[in-house]
């Protein structure tokens, strides 16, 4: 069974189709990528899988239950957990206690799928272990983009969706975020990412996800997405025999 089956996800704002008819599936297990064009609906169709967004139509199927009508809590219960594009989180509060809430409000005994990471097993994968007196806003760019994701790792979860934690970081700090992404996956967390920094995603993953305009472009392995015509075109803007490179 897919861990993620979606189909025929859509979300229209008055007059604008964010997202158009896609369907994809994601297996337990892997690391898959989300790429596209700004504005091509890659943060409204994180949305729509975490619950913060509502869909129009379509069916998101999560280990075989359909929880398009579920609320955010209770999918983050079940494993199904994003971070945000523009990193949230709680300024004032050191960053051991950013993870502590996610832990607190996160996790339900009763739906625990597996042991969740302690709390400093969740500072040493996320880099933030000689950090963890420090105020969420005394972190860089790149700290707080890493307590993104430690708050989500509190939350136990099966499916993570990681929404750009690279973007606006220097090629050091993308390294980092890299590594960081491997340790999840080796702890048994699968992954959809999506990246404007192509080359660092393509990594990490074997198959993504290309999204133009709410419609997927495009979904296979990255070698045939590189000489895919539709996705250079959307790209690039015209037909040529090279990788889409940074967007
Ligand atoms: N709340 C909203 N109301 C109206 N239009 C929206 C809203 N959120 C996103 N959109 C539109 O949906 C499209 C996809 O946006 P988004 O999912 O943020 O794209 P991406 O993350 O790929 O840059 C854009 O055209 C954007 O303007
Ligand atoms: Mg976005």
């Amino acid at each position: 069974m897919d861990l993620l089956s979606v189909q025929g996800l859509t979300k229209k704002y008055s007059g604008v189709t964010a997202l158009s008819d896609v369907s994809f599936t994601l297996s337990e297990g892997e690391i898959l990528g989300l790429i596209g064009p700004n504005g091509a609906g890659k943060s409204t169709l994180f949305g729509l899988l975490s619950g913060m967004i509502l869909r129009t139509s379509g069916q998101i199927l999560y280990r075989g239950v359909d929880l398009s009508r579920w609320p955010p809590h209770r999918r983050c219960h079940e494993g199904l957990v994003q971070t945000f594009q523009l990193a949230r989180g709680f300024p004032d509060l050191t960053v051991e206690q950013n993870v502590l809430v996610g832990r607190t409000f996160g996790v339900r005994r009763l739906h625990r799928h597996s042991e969740p990471l302690s709390v400093d097993e969740i500072l040493e994968i996320t880099d933030l272990s000689d950090r963890r007196s420090q105020r969420g806003n005394e972190l860089t760019l790149a700290g707080r983009k890493r307590l993104e994701v430690a708050r989500a790792l509190a939350t136990a979860p099966r499916l993570l969706l990681l929404d750009e934690v690279m973007a606006g970081l220097n090629p050091t700090e993308l390294e980092g975020v890299v590594a960081m992404i491997q340790r999840i996956h080796a702890r048994g967390i699968s992954l959809l990412v999506t990246e404007h920094v192509v080359e660092s995603l393509f990594r990490l993953v074997h198959r993504v996800l290309v999204l133009h305009h709410g419609q997927l472009l495009f979904s296979g392995n990255i070698q045939d997405a590189g000489r895919d015509p539709a996705v250079l075109e959307a790209y690039l803007g015209r037909v040529e025999p090279a990788a889409p490179s940074v967007a």
